[in-house]
C-alpha cells in the first residue's frame, strides 16, 4: 500500500519531528477531556497513597496520541518511562529482563500489545497481578521453575485493535481509556501549537481549515501543516493564509472532509457499481483491488465516524451524506 497523506499511521517523515511535538504534561495534552480527567484523578490518588498507578490500557485508532499519553503518565507520576512493543518482546526471557530492570513505580509501555506472543503474555499475568514471574530454568527432566519477585510497576499498554486482546490480559488493566477522534477546535489548537514550535505564523481560518481536513487525528494535522508550511515558504508567505492552505491541500489531493483518492474510489465504487449497497466487504474489496482487512482497519473507521458509510448485516451501505459530498442524487428505492 502506498503512503497516504491522510493515513493516521506513523510515516517516516512524521517520525523525525514527532518527538519534539509531544506534549509533556496532561495540561499540555489537548482534547480527550474524559480520559484526561480520569487519569488525573487516578494519578493524584496513586501519588497520595505512594503506590504505583494501576495498569492502564490505551486504545483507539492510530495517531490519536496513545504513545504521547503513556509518556505523560510517567512524567506526571515522576517515574521513568520504559518503552517496548508487542512484536519486539519475542521470548518470556526478554520480558523477564525488562521487568527486573525496572525501578519501583516505573512505567513500562508496551505498544501494539495485542501482538505480544502468547507465551510472553502468559508471563505478564502474574507480573501484573502480583509483581512476580515464574521462570523455567533448564530443560527436560532437569527443568525447574524459579520465582522472581519484581518491583511494583505500572504497565501501560496501547493498541489500535482492542478487540484482539485476550480476556485475561484485558481484565488485568485497572484503567481503560478509549481515545476518540478529536473535534475540530482541539485539532485547531494542536495545529496552532505545532506552528508555534515550528516558528511559523498561521492565520486562524487556515488553522481551522487544516483541522477540518485532518480526520480527527493530530498526527495527520501535524503532517498537513508541515506540507502547507513548505508551500507557503516557497510562495514567500510569512503568515500562512487560508488561500495558500486551500491551494496546498488541493495539490495534496485532500478534499474538504479530509478524504483522498482511495476513499473516493471506495465510496464511488459502492455508489456506481452497487447502487449505494448493501455490498459485502469481500465483494467491494475485489472490485477495487484491496484487501478486505485493509478496508476494514484503515479506510472504514473514519468513514463510519463521519457517517458516510454504515455496516449492516447485509453489507456496507453508502449514506445520503456521502452522496451529497459527491453532489450525487440518492437513488430512489424501487
Ligand atoms: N492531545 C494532543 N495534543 C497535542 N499533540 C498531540 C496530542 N495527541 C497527539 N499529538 C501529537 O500527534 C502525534 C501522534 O501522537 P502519538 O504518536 O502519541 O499517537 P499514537 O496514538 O501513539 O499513534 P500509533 O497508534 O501510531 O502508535 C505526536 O506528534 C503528538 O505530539
Ligand atoms: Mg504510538
Amino acid at each position: 500500500m502506498d503512503e497516504r497523506m491522510i493515513s493516521g499511521e506513523l510515516q517516516e517523515e512524521d517520525a523525525a519531528v514527532e518527538y519534539s511535538l509531544r506534549p509533556e504534561t496532561l495540561a499540555q495534552y489537548i482534547g480527550q477531556s474524559k480520559t484526561k480527567e480520569n487519569l488525573s484523578i487516578f494519578i493524584e490518588a496513586a501519588k497520595m497513597r505512594n503506590e504505583p498507578l494501576d495498569h492502564v490500557l490505551l486504545y483507539g485508532p492510530p495517531g490519536l496520541g496513545k504513545t504521547t499519553l503513556a509518556s505523560i503518565i510517567a512524567n506526571e507520576m515522576g517515574v521513568q518511562f520504559r518503552a517496548t512493543s508487542g512484536p519486539a518482546v519475542e521470548r518470556a526471557g526478554d520480558l523477564a529482563a525488562i521487568l527486573s530492570s525496572l525501578n519501583p513505580g516505573d512505567v513500562l509501555f508496551i505498544d501494539e500489545i495485542h501482538r505480544l506472543p502468547r507465551s510472553v503474555e502468559e508471563v505478564l499475568y502474574s507480573a501484573m497481578e502480583d509483581f512476580f514471574i515464574d521462570i523455567v530454568i533448564g530443560s527436560g527432566s532437569s527443568a525447574r521453575s524459579v520465582r522472581l519477585d519484581l518491583p511494583p510497576f505500572t504497565l501501560v499498554g496501547a493498541t489500535t485493535r482492542a478487540g484482539l486482546l485476550t480476556a485475561p490480559l484485558r481484565d488485568r488493566f485497572g484503567v481503560l481509556c478509549r481515545l476518540e477522534y478529536y473535534e475540530t477546535k482541539d485539532l485547531c489548537a494542536i495545529v496552532t501549537r505545532t506552528a508555534d514550535i515550528f516558528h511559523v505564523g498561521i492565520q486562524e481560518d487556515a488553522a481551522i481549515e487544516i483541522a477540518r481536513r485532518s480526520r480527527g487525528t493530530p498526527r495527520i494535522a501535524n503532517r498537513l501543516l508541515k506540507r502547507v508550511r513548505d508551500i507557503a515558504q516557497v510562495d514567500g508567505e510569512d503568515l500562512i493564509s487560508l488561500e495558500t492552505t486551500r491551494k496546498a491541500l488541493k495539490m495534496l489531493q485532500v478534499d474538504a472532509m479530509g478524504l483522498d483518492h482511495i476513499d473516493h474510489k471506495f465510496l464511488l465504487a459502492i455508489i456506481d457499481k452497487f447502487r449505494g449497497g448493501p455490498v459485502g466487504l469481500d465483494t467491494i474489496a475485489a472490485t477495487i483491488g484491496e484487501e478486505s482487512q485493509t478496508i476494514e482497519d484503515v479506510y472504514e473507521p473514519f468513514l463510519l465516524q463521519i457517517g458516510f458509510i454504515q455496516r449492516t448485516p447485509r453489507g456496507r451501505i453508502v449514506t445520503p451524506l456521502a452522496y451529497e459530498h459527491f453532489n450525487r442524487e440518492v437513488p430512489k428505492i424501487e
